[in-house]
């Protein structure tokens, strides 16, 4: 990459870019003032007390005060409302941004010492880069090879760690076209400070000719049920059960029971344990007859081979489903061709530009 291509200016404040942009702000802005009224109105007191309150005399006595229960509870309750408030805000800002929508433009992500790997839901792959249009939802699905990363695009306000050993879900709707950083946020090693990136948000007929210019592979679907086969997994997950393993048709999004008892729901997490370590959750009837392919995946591949197995979760429409599966890559390729409806949660206000 060419260094000077990267000379983005850093201005106090990020843009403004995404549908969390506006509310966080305010958000910061109203602890901000909170803790400078506060800080200045403890600061001026103390001084006029210490002044008031000065020592005047050689052996002078002060009058004892044992307490004042109108000035406690005073300063008990006020202080208590004004935290309830900083909490429900906040909590209602955190339950929005870790809450994606089901029918979100949904991108695989990868963080590896020391790069940022994406992949679209058609199979175009970049490298140190996030490509995203223009006021639709998109929610990244993430993972680590290796260690702790944070994907951190601080005009979207947004920052999720990537975890080693399961996914998590960051989403956002851009909502201004522009080049945006991407830092990694968690120090990851030696070239952690180099782990950044680009985030281009495009109109959407211009997403649409990016996807169209990347060299197509295979989408991560199609990718996946080849593993599915050259891995042999096919030897045993046959259709309607009648294999050494369980079927995995129509099964993403179902409730299983297992051999101990237990119910889980069939989601990538779970998903993802069984393919690693097969004898954690064994499906009741069977035996943990699976090796584990740890070591023998990578994290890409992990989730090829969950796309598979929930793209053939949805072939079969059943009513079943305990909540609506994640839209497969197929549908939501289509499903980003419409406008972005209203925002359950109050969406930001248009930014003007
Ligand atoms: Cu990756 Cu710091």
């Amino acid at each position: 990459m060419n260094p000077s291509s990267f000379l983005i200016q850093i201005p106090f404040f990020p843009e403004q870019a995404s549908n969390f942009a506006l509310e966080m702000d305010l958000f910061y802005l109203f602890l901000f003032a909170l803790t400078g009224f506060f800080t200045v109105l403890i600061g001026v007191a103390a001084i006029y007390f210490l002044i008031k309150y000065r020592r005047r005399s050689q052996g002078e006595v002060p009058e004892q005060i044992e307490g004042h229960l109108k000035l406690e509870i005073t300063w008990t309750v006020i202080p208590f409302l004004i935290s309830m408030v900083i909490f429900a805000w906040g909590a209602k800002l955190y339950y929005q941004m870790y809450t994606p929508p089901t029918d979100a433009l949904e991108i695989f992500v990868t963080g590896k010492q020391w790069m940022w790997r994406a992949q679209h839901p058609d199979g175009q792959r970049e490298i140190n880069e996030l490509h995203v249009p223009l006021g639709r939802r998109v929610k990244l699905t993430m993972t680590s090879e290796d260690v702790i990363h944070s994907y951190y695009i601080p005009a979207f306000r947004t920052k999720t760690d990537l975890v080693p050993g399961r996914y998590t879900t960051s989403w956002f709707t851009p909502t201004k076209t522009g080049t945006y950083h991407l830092f990694c946020a968690e120090y990851c090693g030696t070239q952690h400070s180099g782990m950044i990136g680009k985030v281009m948000v495009m109109e959407y007929s211009d997403y649409q000719a990016w996807l169209r210019g990347v060299p197509r592979e295979k989408s991560p679907a199609e990718a996946g049920e080849q593993l599915f086969t050259s891995l042999a997994c096919s030897n045993c997950h046959l259709e309607n059960n009648s294999g050494r393993g369980p079927s995995l048709q129509n099964l993403f999004g179902k409730d299983v029971k297992l051999a101990n008892g237990a119910t889980v729901k069939v989601d990538e997490t779970y998903l993802r344990e069984s393919i690693l370590n097969p004898g954690a959750k064994t499906v009741v009837g069977y035996t943990n007859d699976m090796p584990t392919f740890q070591g023998l995946v990578t994290e890409e591949q992990v989730a090829m081979i969950i796309q598979y197995i929930k793209s053939i979760g949805q072939k079969q429409g059943s009513g079943q489903t305990a909540t609506p599966a994640p839209a497969a890559p197929a549908p939501a390729a289509q499903e980003v061709g419409r406008p972005a409806a209203p925002q359950t949660a109050k969406p930001a206000a248009p930014q003007g530009d």
